[in-house]
């Protein structure tokens, strides 16, 4: 069967993974039900690849990746970007790290070891990793709005807010909110690499908080972040333009 899922029966879908199976289910029952091309079916082989191959031998190349990546991100030219890419993948490299020990914990070649204390840290690692891209989703946002702004000054319209007395502060501010909300959504909506990251980001985020106990959601609800999450780098993978770039 070219679309079975190989997460459906492992063992580590008892962990963050898991939704990438459901997803992965999802997808190749719409494939067979409304005929892919060869090349998408060829696609979702190399995404399938991915994930189960990925987990399984390649683990220890995680870090090392994400080290390389952070070698490539050091020579970005914007320093927000430069600053928030590199420390992102170098706690990328951490997370991957605490992983490998704590699978080796798992699998007994370290049968002494405090599993809860390296999945704790596995987790950190994780939470500031996202907390980075969350930071650099923000200022990217802010520099489309900022510019999207600017855009909107020189060409003489819709910047000029009503005249308002002195005494109506809270009315201006008002209307300067739902000015930047709007904005927001305008920027948003015109860059749906930078929209999915940002959701993938925040969906992402709820998992290592619920486990280190800094914000306890219900099991549902963390599984739900985690299957939108995976199908969002599954939708990034399949149309590469969506993916947030560098
Ligand atoms: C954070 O962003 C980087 C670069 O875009 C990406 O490779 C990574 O998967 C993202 N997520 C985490 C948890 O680091």
């Amino acid at each position: 069967n070219l679309l079975r899922c190989p997460l459906q029966n492992d063992s580590t879908c008892r962990e963050r993974v898991c939704p990438q199976s459901y997803a992965c289910t999802l997808l190749g029952y719409s494939l067979q039900k409304y005929g892919a091309s060869p090349d998408f079916i060829a696609r979702i082989k190399q995404l399938e690849a991915h994930m189960s191959l990925g987990r399984k031998l390649f683990r220890l190349g995680n870090s090392s990746d994400a080290l390389e990546a952070a070698k490539r991100a050091i020579h970005l030219s914007d320093m927000v970007l430069r600053f928030c890419i590199t420390v992102s993948h170098l706690n990328r490299a951490m997370y991957f790290a605490c992983d490998n020990i704590l699978w080796a914990g798992k699998s007994g070649l370290a049968p002494h070891m405090d599993q809860e204390k390296w999945s704790q840290r596995s987790f950190r690692y994780y939470l500031f990793a996202l907390i980075m891209n969350l930071s650099r989703d923000a200022y990217e946002i802010r520099l489309l709005m900022e510019h999207e702004a600017n855009g909107k000054c020189q060409r003489g319209g819709g910047g000029d807010s009503p005249r308002v007395g002195e005494d109506h502060r809270l009315q201006q501010l008002i209307l300067r909110l739902k000015l930047q909300v709007r904005l927001l959504c305008h920027v948003l909506r015109d860059n749906p690499p930078l929209l999915l990251d940002l959701a993938k980001n925040a969906c992402d985020i709820f998992i290592p908080m619920d486990k280190l106990g800094l914000y306890k959601t219900n099991p549902g609800f963390v599984g739900l972040c985690g299957l939108t999450s995976s199908v969002i780098s599954i939708l990034t993978i399949v149309f590469p333009w969506l993916k947030l770039k560098p």
